[in-house]
């Protein structure tokens, strides 16, 4: 599964692509906001630091508009994947991107039925948010098995990015289910390393080997 961090804070961006196990960045206009950065600026310089798909969020809501926004934003990097709404201008929109050649994340998704239809019109990434499904009571998860079963009936080739993840069992769930992507806020993706048993465990071998009076080197 792809791990994909879910903010536009460069210094963090670094940090995470430090470790070799950043596979791509999803941005959205709140985090844009939350940075304070120019939008443009920021998306070019995390395109330049990761490697792989960076999402940028078009904010038209009119297909003329998206196409004249995507049109900026793909310039950014080589390596941007235009998102796009999931609504009949959007799915437009990502139709005309993908047949040329540009990645689209089609974004917002909250049913089965959306899935399909972005699968249709060729998306690269559907974004199912699955926190703020959970939020208002609905099970996330499910959601995505759902899109699971859906895609692989019909060979579909759009690859199923969980986004809105709130906590590592989301990630672990998404694993399990099989989704090709998962996006989430840095926090996250560092909890993901942690466990008591590592740190206590570190700790008891530290202390036997400053016993042993030996060095490595
Ligand atoms: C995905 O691309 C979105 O940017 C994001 O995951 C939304 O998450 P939120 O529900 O925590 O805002």
């Amino acid at each position: 599964m792809k791990f994909f961090a879910d903010t536009a804070e460069i210094d963090e961006i670094r940090e995470l692509a430090d470790t070799g196990l950043l596979d791509g960045v999803t941005t959205n206009p709140s985090l844009i906001h939350k940075s304070g950065r120019n939008f443009l600026e920021v998306v070019r310089e995390i395109a330049g630091v990761v490697a792989g798909p960076v999402s940028a969020e078009v904010v038209a809501l009119d297909h003329e508009g998206m196409m004249r926004e995507a049109e900026v934003l793909r310039k950014l990097g080589d390596n941007i994947a235009i998102k796009v709404p999931l609504t009949p201008a959007g799915l437009k929109t990502c139709k005309a991107l993908t047949g040329d050649g540009s990645m689209v994340n089609v974004t917002l998704c909250f049913s089965a039925a959306q899935a399909l239809l972005a699968a249709k019109a060729g998306a690269t990434f559907i974004s199912p948010f699955v926190g703020r499904h959970d939020d208002v009571g609905f099970d996330g998860m499910s959601l995505i098995a759902d899109i699971r079963l859906i895609y692989d009936n019909y060979d579909f080739d759009t690859q199923i990015l969980v986004a809105s993840v709130r906590h590592p069992m989301h990630v672990v769930e998404s694993a399990k289910i099989g989704a090709d992507v998962m996006t989430a806020p840095p926090k996250i993706i560092w909890q993901l390393f942690k466990h008591p048993l590592t740190d206590s465990g570190i700790a008891g071998f530290l202390k036997d080997w400053e016993q042993t009076g030996q060095k490595i080197v």
